[in-house]
C-alpha cells in the first residue's frame, strides 16, 4: 500500500486494478456491440462514477456523448437515506436518445432505480445501466443491470471513484477500510 500514500487504511483489497480494467475492456466490447449503428449517450453519475466513465469510456471505440448529473442518497456516512435528490441534472436533453448510465456502484439499488425511471419520462429511446461494482442488497429494488463489473459482498467499499468522507477515490483498486479510519 506504501505507494498510494493510504497507510494501513485499506483492510483488503477487493477487486485488483487488472481484475477492473480487464472487466472494464470485456463490457466495453459488449457495448460496442450492442450499440453499433446507434447514437449513444453516457450519463455518469457524480462523483462516484469519474474513474469508471473515464476508463470504461476509453474502451469504447463507437463515437458517444458524454454528460453528468450529480444526485444524492447518501449523506456523508455509510448509510443509505432512500431519499434521491438532483444536485446537478444533464445538460443534454435525452428525448430520443439511447441512454447508458454509468456508476460506480449499485447497493440498495434506489439511486439507479429511481435515475433510469426518471430519465425514461423525458422520453429517453432506451436506458440502460452499466455498473463497475454491485452489492447483494440491489436484488431487493428492481434494477435492470445491462452491464455489470463485479457483485461484492455487502461491505463498505472505497477506492475507483468511491470515497469516505470524500477520500481514497484516486486509488486504482476497490477495498475495505480498517476498523481504525472509523473510529477517528
Ligand atoms: P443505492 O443504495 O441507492 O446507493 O444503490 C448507490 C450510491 O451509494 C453510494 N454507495 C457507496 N459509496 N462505498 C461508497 O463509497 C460503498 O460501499 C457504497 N455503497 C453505496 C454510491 O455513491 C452509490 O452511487
Ligand atoms: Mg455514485
Amino acid at each position: 500500500m506504501e505507494q498510494y500514500g493510504v497507510g494501513d487504511d485499506i483492510d483488503k483489497v477487493l477487486i485488483s486494478e487488472t481484475q477492473m480494467q480487464e472487466r472494464l475492456a470485456q463490457m466495453a466490447a459488449e457495448i460496442d456491440r450492442d450499440y453499433a449503428g446507434r447514437d449513444l449517450l453516457l450519463v455518469g453519475v457524480l462523483k462516484g462514477a469519474i474513474m469508471v466513465m473515464a476508463d470504461l469510456s476509453r474502451k469504447i471505440t463507437i463515437p458517444v456523448t458524454m454528460d453528468w448529473m450529480a444526485v444524492s442518497s447518501y449523506g456523508s456516512g455509510t448509510k443509505s437515506s432512500g431519499v434521491v435528490r438532483i444536485l446537478k441534472d444533464l445538460d443534454t436533453d435525452v428525448a430520443g436518445r439511447h441512454v447508458l448510465i454509468v456508476e460506480d456502484i449499485i447497493d440498495s439499488g434506489l439511486t439507479l432505480s429511481w435515475l433510469q425511471k426518471n430519465l425514461l419520462t423525458r422520453g429517453a429511446a432506451s436506458v440502460e445501466i452499466a455498473t463497475a461494482l454491485r452489492k447483494p442488497d440491489a436484488a431487493k429494488v428492481e434494477v435492470n443491470v445491462r452491464y455489470l463489473g463485479f457483485d461484492i459482498p455487502n461491505e463498505f467499499v472505497v477506492g475507483y471513484g468511491l470515497d469516505y468522507a470524500e477520500n481514497y477515490r484516486t486509488l486504482p483498486f476497490v477495498g475495505t477500510l480498517a476498523e481504525h479510519v472509523y473510529n477517528n
